[in-house]
């Protein structure tokens, strides 16, 4: 596996591996990796010749105050996993790498980058699309992959990629669960034992979700009430939002139809935990 810092010579390694006529999948990442950046990376490495994954905390994409300075950082560990699942190229980027001194040019999409996560985190998406088109960029590749836990990630990102005729495809896969139902990601790492228990709530609410609207309700309201009542149970939580909505462009879905998808994101104590299910 090749562990490579700078842009160009990244670019160069993609080039060379495109003139070969070898397929190249991205998976792109802010590192401390887990089981569900692993299944991104396993289904990479089934379906591309060369697997690329990136690791780069993004600092256009947290807003002040937010955890990037206490975002976990473990480029060694990741360094193994990567090897050992057969990455090919490791893209490890120093900060003043990836942005240049005086950049002001970002991706801002209208409407979909301001719902939900934009909500509450208003240039989040800005960042994100921001540090990924440019990663496309860099490492041209033929696939990129992302996960259905940042569900909205995903939707921005094919708007992007349909709208600046971006030439990748974009694969989501399946939430990767911890046994209790908690969707795995690096910021579980914050919440303390009593905190874990707690976070539980997250997904049981959407369990109950799918039952209900299993069980034949498909009003959003009905629906929404059942899990705000489910999360407020736990002392700790809080809610920034409980929303249905159709799959591709976030719009409010009432009814509830089949393929429509239930998001939460709920504070417990400090860590911003979020989750969604697409119901039917
Ligand atoms: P990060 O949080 O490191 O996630 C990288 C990729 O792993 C994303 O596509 C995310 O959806 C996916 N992922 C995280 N937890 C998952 C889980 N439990 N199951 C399945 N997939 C999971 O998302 C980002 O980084 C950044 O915003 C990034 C796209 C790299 C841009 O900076």
């Amino acid at each position: 596996m090749e562990v490579i810092q700078y842009k160009a010579e990244m670019h160069e390694h993609s080039l060379g591996q495109r003139g070969e006529g070898k397929s190249i999948g991205l998976v792109p990442t802010m590192g401390a990796l887990h089981g569900g950046h692993f299944s991104l990376i396993r289904r990479a490495r089934e379906e591309c010749d060369t697997v690329v994954v990136s690791i780069f905390v993004n600092p256009t994409q947290f807003a002040p105050g937010e955890d990037i300075d206490r975002y976990p950082r473990t480029l060694e560990a990741d360094r193994l996993a990567c090897e050992k699942l057969g990455v090919d190229a490791l893209f490890v980027p120093p900060g003043d790498e990836v942005y240049l001194p005086g950049a002001e040019t970002y991706v801002v999409q209208e409407r979909l980058a301001g719902v939900l996560e934009g909500a509450s985190r208003p240039a989040h998406f800005r960042g994100v699309l921001t540090v990924v088109l440019k990663l496309l960029n860099i490492v041209a590749p033929h696939v990129a992959y992302f996960g259905q836990k940042d569900y909205q990630q995903t939707v921005v990102m094919r708007r992007m990629v349909a709208d600046l005729d971006v030439p990748v495809e974009v694969r989501v896969l399946p939430t990767v669960r911890e046994p209790d139902g908690l969707a795995m990601s690096t910021r579980n790492q914050y919440l303390s034992p009593i905190e874990r228990e707690r976070a539980v709530c997250v997904h049981e609410s959407l369990q109950l979700c799918r039952e209900l609207f299993a069980a034949g309700e498909r009003g959003a309201g009905k629906l929404k009430e059942a899990m705000h009542a489910r999360i407020a149970r736990e002392p700790a939580a809080g809610i920034d939002y409980v929303e249905i909505a159709k799959p591709d462009d976030l719009r409010p879905a009432d009814p509830v139809e089949p393929g429509d998808v239930a998001l939460v994101a709920v504070r417990i104590g400090d860590t911003r935990l979020i989750d969604n299910m697409i119901l039917g």
